[in-house]
């Protein structure tokens, strides 16, 4: 399939492009999957392929940092991302109401992108911000003492 082929050639052109800089060495696994992120939205399969071709890297390893780290996604993301926090503070005060009515808001299972791309929504272990529990981060903002309509309120702000 030539046309499958033209893409691919095309795509690992611009990985070769996006990761000029970086030495070709196993440090730089980690700048290279932020580097491709930040051009592509998310580490799609062939990234991480060409990364651990580039940095001489085990597929597995690259795979296994790129999951290891929250800051990295292995799917396409929506315009927004919503962390909503699980760690032991907010969990007691409520965390799993706040994701279900978050869920239930946005009519997605967790992980996936709305039908508009606007947002995605997961659940992390700990924001840093546990006298304000329960907390969500929208992209890089943080908002705590949340109710299920104050969370639901505060996607509105972000449509
Ligand atoms: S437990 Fe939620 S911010 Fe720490």
């Amino acid at each position: 399939m030539p046309q499958v082929n033209e893409e691919l050639r095309k795509m690992q052109n611009t990985y070769e492009k996006i990761l000029e800089d970086l030495p070709e060495t196993r440090e730089s696994v980690i700048p290279a999957l932020q580097l491709v992120q930040k051009s592509r939205g998310y580490l799609p399969e062939d990234g991480l392929e060409f990364i651990s071709n580039y940095t001489e890297t085990p597929l597995a390893k690259v795979y296994g940092i790129a999951t290891f780290y929250s800051q990295f996604y292995l799917e396409p993301q929506g315009e927004h991302t919503v962390k909503v926090c699980q760690g032991t503070a907010c969990h007691i005060k409520g965390a799993n109401e706040i994701y279900d009515a978050l869920l239930g808001e946005l009519g997605i299972a967790p992980g996936e992108v709305t039908p508009d791309g606007k947002f995605t929504l997961t659940t992390v272990r700990c924001l840093g911000a546990c006298s304000l529990a329960p907390v969500m981060m929208v992209d890089e903002d943080i908002h705590g003492n949340l109710t299920p309509d104050k969370a639901r309120g505060i996607l509105g702000d972000y449509e």
